[in-house]
């Protein structure tokens, strides 16, 4: 008798669980405010305006800064046009072949090997 009393209350316990769930992860969320971030803005950031530049900000940003490619040394255009490819062949960024001429053409301008 006991025994039965037992497997139903586990039936019942089981069958209301997953209901139960919500209650017990409905403690309230504390809402912290929005931290106060300053972003740099100004023409000291990113690549330096001139033809091509937008290209080049909105194609090569999105995996890591302007930074990241415009500290490199000085390269040719050859080898300029080696990195481009290599960040659509190896890293997959989705660059189309005018944009890519478009962006080896500015960096040969602005980190050229003269
Ligand atoms: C899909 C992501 C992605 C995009 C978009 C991207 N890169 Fe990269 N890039 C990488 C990764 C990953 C590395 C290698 C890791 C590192 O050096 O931090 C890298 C490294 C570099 C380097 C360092 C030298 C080298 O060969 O590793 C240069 C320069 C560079 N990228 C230039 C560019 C330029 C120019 C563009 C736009 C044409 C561009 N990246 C777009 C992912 C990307």
């Amino acid at each position: 008798m006991f025994r039965h009393t037992r497997i139903a209350l586990l039936a019942a316990s089981l069958a209301t669980f997953p209901a139960g769930l919500p209650a017990a992860t409905a403690t309230p969320l504390e809402l912290h405010p929005k931290p106060e971030v300053d972003l740099p803005v100004g023409d000291d950031v990113g690549f330096p305006e001139g033809p091509g530049s937008d290209v080049i900000a909105s194609n090569c940003t999105a995996c890591h800064s302007a930074d990241h490619t415009l500290n490199q040394p000085a390269l040719s255009r050859d080898e300029w046009r080696k990195v481009v490819d290599k960040m659509i062949a190896a890293y997959k960024a989705p660059i189309t072949s005018e944009d890519a001429r478009t962006i080896v053409d500015y960096l040969d301008r602005v980190k050229g090997e003269r």
